[in-house]
């Protein structure tokens, strides 16, 4: 039996008692006045003037308890054949000599930090540096392109940015130097200084009066023995600014706080993982997006875990059997990654040969999150590991799961296709475009009832307005989650699209508003659209339908390479833009909107009714034959 629905109810009926007991397992330099505060900030505020630290229940919380030589972090890296690992009393030293350097070089409380860095231990070190000194991180991932990053910069207007020389992509090097160099050219906002950790794989030359090298930043601390104390903050403090994908090409920047954050993934890691203190935890993700910073870096430190910082592929460094030698070597508990790592692995060993090869005794469960998960993979999963495989629904917003299978509570039966329920915390409703709720298993909007739960986002950085115009207007007393699916009658609850310009490509959230703003950038292209396709592995990739200038007739081949640069020159590789095909015209309204959700639909074989403020139905089969001699949607038609 499922400790769940007792643990939902009590939730139900005393929410803020609930999210209190849960309180208890932090430690806080002083309680706060009320759990929740409901006239502050855009929906209220959860513990509002208690004091904390974050890095402090992180690291020294577990080292003053006498266990500071359990495993904090291990780091296996099979591209540059490292193995290290770090004690908490040894993370904590790392961590409280950066955060002196960074305080020596005037980084205080409030200040911004932007991390730009690969898969390294440092990446983690640097955060928690951060948290330490009540410095605000910014994380920005590897995969986005000097344009991207300068946005960010230009948004959290940080002091000082923290880098490497560069990261290794399988058995690619990408120089991060030149990105940082030319976003930081390109952005309105300077830093005061950069700190760049050199890797021996590309060396780099530092920028005279702006650029420290790590090791001699650092050293300023560690010679004379310099450690930096654990900054109180208040538990409404942002700990951190993550961006996500929004709409347009501009990013929203998540705000997450300090003390809601701790209670809500201190929560997650007893009920939902099942994980218990000294156990070790692998979040197979990147540090860059939201499920590094919860599950590779905070969630299983403040737990008293070990976690897993791989700096690795599913496939390929060296072959599909790495995420099982990583789990049977360091006896992971639960590993954590998205679907799309697994049908990489299934493509290139369907029988699951390469399992055999290893011990996998001590995993217990795979979870897996960031898109839904096919029943199919699920399937494949449990079939070869054994273990229960446990789908769960999450966004960067929320910083931890909306919906899942409470594991620690007690595993629920697993439907194929469902995240399964939603967590405490978390009145998840099914709207449809007036706010009102529609029947059980019928599809709509799920929408959060306000407030959220601790550790969602309070607010978008310096963006109170955005964050309510994006969030909170479109369904008045509820939190958007821009996902449609629905509930069954079990209050199993099925996430089934983005009901935004919003894609997922291989567990990373993209932007078509973004990619359309750069294609139409092109000078041969007069205008276009930006839809996702499915794909085997990755889940969707973006192909680009594009209506040429008049007069051009150039090889299409050129002005897709073209396009392609473009995208990855401006957004990133981690884009996949690799398609673009063209079309005579493209479907819009009467008033001259381009249908791009009707296109969308085609290319993902749905069926829908044309829509009546169409400007000229016939435009839509000349798309679907499109379509399909380009062979991208074999089953794309046009609606009736
Ligand atoms: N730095 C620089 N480039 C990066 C990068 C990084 N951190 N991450 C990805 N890229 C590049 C890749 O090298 C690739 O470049 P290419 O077009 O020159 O080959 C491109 O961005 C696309 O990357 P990706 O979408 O990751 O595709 P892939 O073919 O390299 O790998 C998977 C496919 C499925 C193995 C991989 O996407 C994966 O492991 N995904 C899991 C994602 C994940 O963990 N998401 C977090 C949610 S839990
Ligand atoms: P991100 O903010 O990058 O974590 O992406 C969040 C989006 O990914 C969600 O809004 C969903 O569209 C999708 N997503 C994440 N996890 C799941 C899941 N388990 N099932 C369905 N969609 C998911």
């Amino acid at each position: 039996m499922s400790g769940y629905h007792d643990a939902y109810a009590h939730w139900q009926k005393d929410p803020h008692g609930f999210w209190a007991d849960a309180a208890r397992d932090v430690s806080w330099f002083r309680t706060w006045d009320n759990v929740f505060d409901p006239q502050s900030g855009p929906y209220g505020r959860w513990f509002p003037n208690a004091l904390c630290n974050t890095c402090y229940n992180c690291l020294d919380v577990h080292v003053e308890a006498g266990r500071g030589d359990t495993l904090a972090l291990i780091y296996d890296s099979p591209v540059t054949g490292t193995l290290r690992t770090f004690t908490y009393a040894e993370l904590t030293q790392e961590v409280a000599t950066l955060a002196a350097a960074l305080q020596q070089a005037d980084v205080g409380k409030g200040d911004r930090v932007v991390i730009y860095m690969p898969m390294v231990p440092e990446a983690v070190i640097a955060m928690l540096a951060c948290a330490r000194i009540g410095a605000i991180h910014s994380v920005v991932f590897g995969g986005f392109a000097a344009a991207e990053l300068a946005a960010r910069i230009d948004d959290a207007r940080p002091k000082a940015i923290l880098s490497a020389s560069c990261g290794i992509e399988g058995a690619r090097i990408v120089p991060y130097k030149p990105l940082l160099d030319a976003a930081i050219a390109a952005a309105a906002h300077k830093p005061a200084f950069c700190v760049v950790l050199e890797r021996p794989e590309a060396p780099c030359t530092l920028t005279e009066g702006r650029d420290h090298a790590w090791s001699d930043f650092t050293a300023a601390a560690r010679a004379p023995g310099s450690l930096a104390p654990c900054v109180p903050v208040l538990s409404t403090d942002p700990l951190y600014i993550l961006y996500t994908s929004g709409t347009t090409g501009r990013p929203k920047g998540v705000v997450r706080d300090n003390g809601g954050h701790m209670v809500a993934l201190k929560w997650t890691m007893r009920n939902h993982y099942g994980i218990a203190p000294g156990e070790v935890f692998w979040a197979a993700s990147d540090v860059g997006w939201v499920v590094g910073h919860s599950y590779i870096c905070y969630a299983p430190l403040l737990h008293g875990a070990t976690t897993v910082l791989y700096e690795g592929k599913p496939v390929g460094t060296p072959d599909a059997g790495a995420f099982w030698r990583v789990a049977s070597q360091h006896k992971v508990a639960a590993l954590f990654t998205a679907p799309t790592a697994i049908r990489a692995i299934r493509q290139v060993d369907p029988e699951g040969r390469l399992l055999h090869n290893y011990d996998l005794s001590a995993l217990r469960t795979l979870f897996l999150a960031g898109e839904r998960t096919d029943p199919e993979t699920i399937r494949w999963a449990e079939a070869q590991l054994k273990v229960p495989v446990v789908d769960h629904w999450w966004q960067t917003e929320t910083g931890w799961v909306i919906a899942g299978n409470p594991v620690g509570l007690g595993l629920l039966p697993v439907k194929p296709g469902s995240p399964t329920v939603a967590m405490p915390g978390y009145d998840i409703r099914t709207l449809d475009a007036d706010g009102h709720e529609v029947p059980v298993g019928e599809t709509g909007t799920l929408a959060v009832k306000l407030p959220l739960p601790p550790g969602c986002l309070p607010t978008l950085w310096n963006n109170d307005e955005r964050f309510v115009e994006a969030y909170l207007s479109p369904l008045p007393g509820y939190y958007t989650t821009s996902d449609a699916g629905y509930i069954d009658a079990d209050g199993y609850v099925f996430v089934m699209a983005r009901t935004d310009d919003v894609i997922n490509v291989a567990g990373h959230r993209l932007s078509t508003g973004q990619m359309e703003e750069v294609v139409a950038a092109h000078p041969d292209i007069a205008e276009c659209a930006v839809v996702g396709i499915a794909d085997d592995i990755k889940g969707q990739v973006p192909i680009a339908i594009v209506v040429l200038t008049a007069g051009v007739d150039r090889p299409l081949t050129e002005i897709e390479g073209e396009v392609v640069h473009l995208i990855r020159d401006r957004i990133g590789p981690v884009a996949a833009l690799k398609r673009v095909i063209v079309a005579q015209r493209l479907p819009k309204t009467r008033s001259g909107k381009i249908l791009r959700g009707t296109m969308r639909r085609m290319a993902s074989g749905e069926l829908a009714p044309t829509p009546a403020t169409i400007e000229d139905p016939a435009v839509l089969n000349e798309i679907a034959d499109i379509f399909a001699t380009s062979g991208l949607a074999p089953s794309a038609r046009a609606p009736r």
